[in-house]
């Protein structure tokens, strides 16, 4: 049976995607490496979900191993390829910077060899992400594909970009289909407590204070887990045509500002949160804003969740998860 490869599966995005991939009666194998940048308990809980309730083969792989994914691919039949396994974080990448080449720049390569020899290979979509077009302050517009991204300014956009490019290459030598999406602050349940949400939420409920960066006028265009799935499915279903390459924005074409969002967090949990006010931090860009048209005249792709919405739905699963100490509920 034909089966879709989801690298990063016990990651955040990865999760849902074959979750909703298996629903729909395919056959999805999934990889991750269970690395502790952030609780392992969490990827391990995420991927117990995927093999008990959806019956989603998951395995202990490291992408940046190029015979590993190889020799997977070939066994398993695998026509289809969502290459979501990285290391995430921007601001994880100024203390740890071969962790990018490791996961980001090896790890794409290993994937793009793996699909050059497997001749029935029908699409590889792989996540690529908002910071590869740099810092914009004062531009006013919605980020397009066609925009200038030659100033990442943190390792982690420059490693996205670089698999961006060997993309590219490798569609060009070898007719590999494929599309990279640059995702947009994507947020939800089951989602990674480096982010912003997930730490304001646990801090909201604790009483702790929390370090408000760039004095709360930071813009983000935040965007829904199932939105971005609805859009990740909806693109793995159209390959581009005779091998190309294309790269799409996934985003809310939203965007609020970080002041907004955590308001909307206190509400959501009913505390208010104690905020320490500091500047912006080395490698943060001031506003991410996705004009999506290009995926809605392909997919017709509109996301659909509000923050408000979102991030209530985001506290509800945290408080099933988590005690308001921020302990793992047994269950
Ligand atoms: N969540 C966002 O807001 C966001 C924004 C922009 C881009 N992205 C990109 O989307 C993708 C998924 O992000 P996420 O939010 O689900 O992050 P995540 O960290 O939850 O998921 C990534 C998964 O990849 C795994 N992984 C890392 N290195 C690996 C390796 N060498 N081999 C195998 N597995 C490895 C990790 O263990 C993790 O489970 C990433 O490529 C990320 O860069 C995410």
């Amino acid at each position: 049976m034909s089966t879709i490869l989801v690298t990063g599966a016990a990651g955040f995005i990865g999760f849902h995607v074959a979750m909703r991939l298996s629903a729909r009666g395919e056959r999805v194998l999934g990889v991750d490496d269970f690395n502790d940048y952030y609780e392992q308990e969490l990827k391990i809980a995420r991927a117990g979900r995927l093999s008990r309730d959806a019956h989603v083969d998951i395995r202990r792989v490291d992408v940046a191993n190029p015979s590993a994914i190889r020799d997977l691919m070939a066994v398993e039949d695998v026509d289809r390829v969502i290459h979501l396994a990285a290391q995430a974080g921007v601001r994880y990448s100024l203390d740890h910077p071969f962790a990018y080449e490791r996961s980001n720049m090896a790890g794409h390569l290993s994937v793009l060899e793996a699909c050059r020899h497997t001749p029935k290979l029908n699409h590889l979509v792989y996540a690529s992400s908002s910071s590869v077009y740099g810092d914009r302050p004062s531009s006013g517009q919605a980020f397009k594909e066609t925009d200038p991204v030659d100033h990442p300014i943190s390792l982690y956009a420059a490693s996205k970009r670089a698999g961006e490019l060997m993309s590219d290459t490798y569609s060009h030598l070898f007719n590999i289909p494929q599309t990279g999406l640059r995702f947009f602050t994507v947020y939800g349940p089951w989602g990674r407590p480096d982010m912003a949400y997930f730490s304001f939420t646990r801090k909201a409920l604790r009483g702790e204070p929390v370090a408000i960066f760039g004095e709360g006028r930071l813009q983000r265009d935040f965007t829904y887990i199932d939105d971005i799935v609805d859009g990740i499915v909806g693109v793995l279903d159209r390959p581009p045509l005779n091998g190309g390459h294309r790269i799409l924005n996934i985003g809310n074409n939203q965007p609020r500002s970080l002041s907004d969002f955590v308001s909307i967090i206190e509400a959501a949990c009913g505390r208010p949160l104690k905020k320490s006010i500091l500047q912006m931090q080395p490698g943060d860009v001031s506003c991410t804003w996705a004009d999506v048209s290009a995926i809605n005249g392909l997919t017709g792709y509109t996301p659909k969740t509000s923050l408000e919405v979102g991030i209530s739905e985001f506290v509800s699963w945290f408080r099933s998860r988590y005690t308001d100490d921020g302990e793992v509920r047994a269950n």
